[in-house]
This record gives structure tokens, C-alpha cells and sequence, in this order.
């Protein structure tokens, strides 16, 4: 039997990847702040999707999730560890407490979702997790200092887990959405280019927790232009980003 539990799954890409993890046959635990949009979740699949209320940035009252989620539906075999957030930030008017914010949860809540779950797979030998990064992991983008840091940072702490627990029966993978049309999103005012649907996101991930790779990444054509980005030396990379945007970089 696998066991799915989700972090973020009250709305956006969490909420689809709980309904599609269901559809295929996966008993699926979902976990957010909002108990309105859990019980929204918990609606929409007639029950069968349970919902455990918490916040990843509580890491005593997250342990105490995962104890009530493995109590309820059993060992859980895979984690999604996807909550998440984003806030523009420009570095003209740098502003700390954002970065506080933002590093909180899109790290701290990585940390502590990861410190409730990790000690019973090792324990067990067995067991997949997931971390929801971004592509803005790639490379630093305008206005986005805070939260391009917190996801480099969150594929920085996957690849070093995928190499610390191979031998430990714990499969860790990373997953690098491009633009996906959620709640978040929603707040964007720039074109968003290549954007998929949450459905669409949700079955990319679903079909790249049945594997074994380490990058879960799409859609395929975007994720080619960035990954092409990312290996240009830095004059040209400015140059083009500016270019895209607006942004002077002063090259
Ligand atoms: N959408 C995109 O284009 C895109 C692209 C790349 C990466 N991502 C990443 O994908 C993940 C999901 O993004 P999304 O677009 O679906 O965002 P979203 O629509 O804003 O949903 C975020 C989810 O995270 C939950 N959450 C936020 N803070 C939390 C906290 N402290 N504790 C527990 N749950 C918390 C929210 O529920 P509550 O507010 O009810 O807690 C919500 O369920 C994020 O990590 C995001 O960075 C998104």
C-alpha cells in the first residue's frame, strides 16, 4: 500500500497531487494551516482523503502531525513535502524581514517537515520523500532574492540527503515545477511563460514518484531553456535575463 502524505495540500499544485495521488489508488494524508480548505479537499474526495491540520514552521506540532497522520492510516510510505510561499523582493529596497519570512517557511518548514518524517524511514529502512523546490532554484531571478536563496537551498539540502540516505533504503527526490496556475501564481502581474495547470503538474509528479529519478521537472521545454541558462557564463546570463525582463543590470 503506499501511504502519500502532503504538505500544502489545502490548495494550488498540493491540493491536485492529493487528488491525483487518490485516483490512483494511494491512500492519501493532507496536511495545511487552513482547515476550511482541507475540509474543501477532504469534500471534494467524499471522505476518503484525510486531513491533519498543522503548520511546518511548528516543528513540535508538526512531529506530533506525523504521529496522528501514522496513527490514523498507518506507516506512511511517501512524502510530498511541498508547502511553500513566495513574496517579490527587490533588492533596491531590501527589506530583511521578508527574507525572514520566506526562509521560515520555504526552509525551516523544509527542515522541520523533514526532521518529523526522516528518523521513522531510516528506522524502517524504507520510504520515498519528495521536496518541492522551484525552478528558481536554477539561478538567481529580479525581485525574487528571497525566495530564489530559499529554494537553491531547499535542491541543495535534496541532493545532499539523496547522497547521505542511499544506503539507507530512502529514496529523496527534488521537484522543480516552471509556472503552475494557482493561488499563488495568481498574484503574479508578468506573463508567466509555458504555465500548466495544477492537474497537469500533479501527474508529472505523480509519474515521477513511481520512478526512481532524482529531478522531477516540467513542462520539458521550459525546464530545457532554463537548464540552458544555467550553465551560460554570467555576462550573458545578465544580459539575457535583463533583456527578458527589463531589468538593467548594469553590464
Ligand atoms: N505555482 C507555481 O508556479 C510554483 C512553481 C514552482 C514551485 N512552486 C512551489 O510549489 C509549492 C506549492 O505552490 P502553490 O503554487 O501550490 O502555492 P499555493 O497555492 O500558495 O499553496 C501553498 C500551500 O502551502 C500551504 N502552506 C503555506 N504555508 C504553510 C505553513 N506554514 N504550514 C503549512 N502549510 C503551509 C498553504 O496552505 P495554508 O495557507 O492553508 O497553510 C497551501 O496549501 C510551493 O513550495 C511553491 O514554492 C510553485
Amino acid at each position: 500500500m503506499t501511504h502519500l502524505w502532503i504538505t500544502g495540500a489545502s490548495q494550488g499544485i498540493g491540493r491536485a497531487v492529493a487528488l491525483a495521488a487518490l485516483q490512483r489508488g494511494w491512500t492519501v494524508s493532507a496536511t495545511a494551516r487552513g482547515a476550511e480548505g482541507l475540509a474543501a479537499l477532504v469534500a471534494e474526495s467524499q471522505g476518503r482523503i484525510r486531513a491533519f491540520p498543522g503548520d511546518i514552521t511548528d516543528r513540535a506540532g508538526l512531529a506530533a502531525v506525523v504521529d496522528a497522520v501514522e496513527a490514523a492510516a498507518g506507516p506512511i510510505t511517501v512524502a510530498v513535502l511541498n508547502a511553500g510561499t513566495h513574496q517579490p523582493t527587490d533588492g533596491a529596497a531590501f527589506d530583511p524581514t521578508v527574507y525572514d519570512r520566506l526562509l521560515s517557511v520555504n526552509l525551516g518548514g523544509m527542515v522541520n517537515s523533514l526532521a518529523a518524517i526522516l528518523p521513522r524511514f531510516t528506522a524502517r529502512k524504507a520510504g520515498r520523500v519528495a521536496l518541492v523546490s522551484s525552478v528558481a532554484a536554477y539561478r538567481g531571478l529580479p525581485k525574487a532574492g528571497a525566495y530564489c536563496a530559499s529554494k537553491a537551498a531547499v535542491t541543495a539540502l535534496a541532493e545532499s540527503l539523496r547522497l547521505d540516505l542511499a544506503g539507507a533504503g530512502v529514496t529523496v527526490q527534488v521537484i522543480h515545477p516552471g509556472f503552475v496556475r494557482t493561488p499563488l501564481t495568481d498574484k503574479n502581474e508578468f506573463p508567466m511563460p509555458f504555465i500548466i495547470e495544477p492537474a497537469a503538474a500533479a501527474a508529472r509528479i505523480i509519474a515521477g514518484l513511481e520512478g526512481n529519478g532524482f529531478e522531477i521537472a516540467f513542462p520539458s521545454r521550459f525546464i530545457y531553456i532554463l537548464k540552458l541558462l544555467r550553465v551560460l557564463p554570467y555576462r550573458l546570463y545578465f544580459a539575457l535575463v535583463a533583456r527578458q525582463t527589463g531589468v538593467s543590470t548594469g553590464l
